[in-house]
């Protein structure tokens, strides 16, 4: 048994920011933008929350796959932005959806979430546990970056992107995915740190420090991508026995434009074959992949039989890849 994409939705917050409008906010440009990553514009919520873009996205998705929310036995939705610390982003999902009879969960591996979510389903699939489920990469960024740090707020954008699956006779999923914690300091955004009356006054945190936000050595992230995501590729289609000539969509993480022309580059296939949605969304997180998905798909380019590899790789050090028949 593996997992087929029964159908895809996405949902993105109708307020767009345009490079030349966080010009006239920040010491930034359109060129420097448009060069260095390819972004154009992104959205941006206007007071959306991450699980109502989740919701959005998982109700088209369910339209798409013609599945009834009550069917579904699984949920997993990755993010980096839950609204809320309890309950987690999936159940929040489920309520609103009406899953009544799915498992829900949240998963955090960053950009590589939606992949990593989806792995984890296929594993289910695989084992015979489960055999319909709703895979969710959604996000609200914007309030996570930092607005005067001009080096990665200009990169970040809002949305959310759903994939219901099912089990299926038929087709393949392979996947490798890996993560290097040691490298966590390279993308970080801290969360609460220990503060309560038991806590010596020395220890109390300062306003600073209760409220951190997205913090990125960009030249080694992208360094990081652009070495280890070919890897990635080459180690699925080796573990699903295909050529890269084999594949007929590469759908990678949308981080920047010069990371995927460059792992092109280096996998000697057309940037063709490498559809690209940064330049309206900007970087989306767990997002990026199954809202790129969802648009592909919405554009008729993918055809059922066609083979497609997914590629996701972000903070933790996290990154995969999967290979799978459409
Ligand atoms: O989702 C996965 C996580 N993220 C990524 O994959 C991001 C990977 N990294 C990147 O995409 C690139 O490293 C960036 C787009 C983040 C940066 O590009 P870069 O070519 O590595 O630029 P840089 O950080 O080396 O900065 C070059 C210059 C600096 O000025 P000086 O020191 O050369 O005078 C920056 O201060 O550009 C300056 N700069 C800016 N200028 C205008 C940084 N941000 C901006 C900005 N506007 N927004």
């Amino acid at each position: 048994m593996r997992l087929r994409i029964r159908g895809t939705g996405s949902a993105l917050p109708a307020h767009c920011v345009t490079n030349d409008e966080l010009s006239r906010i920040m010491d930034t440009s359109d060129e420097w933008i448009v060069s260095r990553t390819g972004i154009h514009s992104r959205h941006i919520s206007h007071g959306e929350a991450t699980t109502d873009l989740c919701v959005q996205a998982s109700r088209r998705a369910l339209a798409d796959a013609g599945m009834d929310a009550e069917e579904l036995e699984l949920i997993i939705a990755a993010t980096v932005s839950p609204d809320d610390y309890l309950p987690n982003t999936g159940c929040a999902v489920q309520s609103a959806i009406g899953a009544v009879h799915a498992v829900a969960m949240e998963l955090n591996a960053a950009c590589a979430g939606f992949l990593f979510a989806l792995n984890t389903v296929q594993a289910y699939i695989q084992a015979g546990i489960y055999r319909k489920a709703l895979v969710i990469g959604g996000e609200v960024l914007s309030k996570m970056v930092d607005w005067e740090d001009r080096s990665t707020c200009v990169l970040f954008g809002d949305g959310a992107g759903a994939a219901v699956v099912e089990a299926a006779e038929e087709g393949y999923y392979f996947f490798c995915q890996g993560s290097d914690g040691r490298k966590g300091n390279v993308l970080s955004c801290r969360n609460r740190r220990v503060c309560n009356p038991f806590v010596s006054e020395e220890k109390a945190l300062s306003e600073k420090e209760k409220q951190d936000y997205v913090r990125m050595d960009g030249r080694e992230v992208f360094r990081f991508a652009v070495r280890t995501v070919p890897e990635a590729i080459r180690e699925v289609l080796q573990r699903g026995e295909r050529t890269v000539e084999e594949v007929d969509w590469f759908l990678l993480h949308q981080a920047n434009e010069r990371i995927i022309s460059a792992v092109a580059k280096r996998l000697k296939v057309s940037e063709e074959k490498f559809p690209m949605n940064l330049d309206h969304c900007g970087n989306t997180s767990a997002a990026s992949i199954p809202i790129l998905l969802d648009e592909v798909n919405k554009k008729g380019l993918l055809k059922r039989g066609q083979t497609i590899v997914l590629s996701g790789f972000g903070a933790g050090l996290t990154w995969g890849a999967a290979l799978l028949k459409w």
